[in-house]
């Protein structure tokens, strides 16, 4: 089986960019570890803080956090980064020649409960000429990517990443620490029956939203003639991952729970990287009719309406919202 590095080699990623995804990938392994630890880490309660987001954090969140950012500041490699757990850019090498987005763990509500959390990269170009304090470095959509990645802490501890040839599938090797491909060029199938989403906000949703989902319901009988099944783990790292593994429709539509706040999932550290891996495995993935990664960000936690998977019922959907 083959590892990493030469894998990206073959991917024609540059030195310094392996490097830096190396870099991220240690973090990564001390999370795993610690998450792997479950309750004896010691790690599986609440702060008392709330993060920009106005969620409590949790104490994983903050150690993940702090790991990640860590080592990115030491490397070199990176110029600014920007994180779900800080209010702000934070700065690192003014000479370093990326920028890099993450969300530290994603599905916090699963640490207590022993269910699936990750980690969600997004990897950008910095700009030479601009100060690395300069956070409107960060506004550039997701088609500027160099590289997205998650890192999954489930029963095995899986990296899914693309540097833009293709979606490949890697498991951690505990016996040796290193991430192993297993799948190259990942291919999500164009038709499903299945999908993800958090049915407790219907009533909140769009008319047009409401009657989609309503209709995959209906199953054999309804307009779609066909039955559908669901699957929801209430964090998008495990759904997606799902969604890249077998097929599928996952959405977290805009809503009218809260009117300051229509949506859920951020742009930089969350859509835009899933995103970049469904495209790269056949998959489409849209916001308000719109191609995600096409998006000019204004924020660095501006939040979107997320809906990706399988190409043709993605396309089905946005028939239904057009
Ligand atoms: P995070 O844990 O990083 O704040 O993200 C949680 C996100 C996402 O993973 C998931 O799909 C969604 O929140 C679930 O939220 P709800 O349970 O509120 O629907
Ligand atoms: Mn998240
Ligand atoms: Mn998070």
């Amino acid at each position: 089986m083959q590892r990493l590095a030469p894998a990206l080699r073959e991917d024609d990623v540059s030195h310094d960019l392996i490097s830096l995804i190396k870099t991220i990938l240690a973090a990564t392994k001390e999370i795993s570890f610690r998450v792997g630890q479950g309750h004896l880490s010691g790690l599986m309660g609440s702060t008392l803080d709330e993060n920009i987001q106005g969620e409590i954090q949790k104490e994983l969140d903050v150690v993940a956090n702090e790991i990640i950012k860590d080592v990115l500041l030491e490397s070199g490699y990176v110029k600014a980064i920007s994180s779900e757990e800080e209010d702000t850019t934070v700065v690192g090498n003014p000479e370093g020649k990326y920028l890099v987005s993450f969300d530290p763990l994603d599905g916090s509500s699963n640490i207590e409960v022993n269910g699936l959390i990750g980690t969600i990269f997004s990897i950008l170009p910095a700009k030479k000429d601009c100060p690395a304090y300069d956070t409107s470095m960060f506004m550039q959509p997701g088609t500027q990517q160099l590289c997205a990645g998650y890192v999954l802490y489930g029963p095995a501890t899986m990296l899914v990443m693309t540097t833009g040839k293709g979606t490949h599938f890697y498991v951690l090797d505990r016996t040796h620490g290193g991430f192993l491909l297993v799948e190259r060029n990942v291919s999500i199938p164009e038709d499903t029956h299945e999908f993800a989403i958090n049915m407790a906000n219907q009533s909140h949703w769009q008319p047009a939203m409401q009657k989609y989902i309503v209709d995959l319901i209906a199953g054999k009988k309804g307009p779609r003639d066909k039955a559908f099944n669901m699957r929801w783990l209430g964090a998008m790292v495990g759904d997606v991952h799902r969604v890249l593994s077998r097929g599928g429709i996952f959405a977290y539509p805009s809503d009218s729970k809260n009117s300051e706040q229509p949506n859920k999932l951020r742009l930089m550290y969350e859509a835009n990287p899933m995103s970049f891996l469904v495209e790269q495995a056949g998959g489409l993935s849209i916001s308000n009719q719109q191609r995600i990664m096409e998006i000019q960000p204004s924020d660095i936690h501006q939040r979107v309406e997320v809906i990706l998977g399988s190409k043709n019922e993605v396309k089905k959907c946005m028939k239904y919202l057009d």
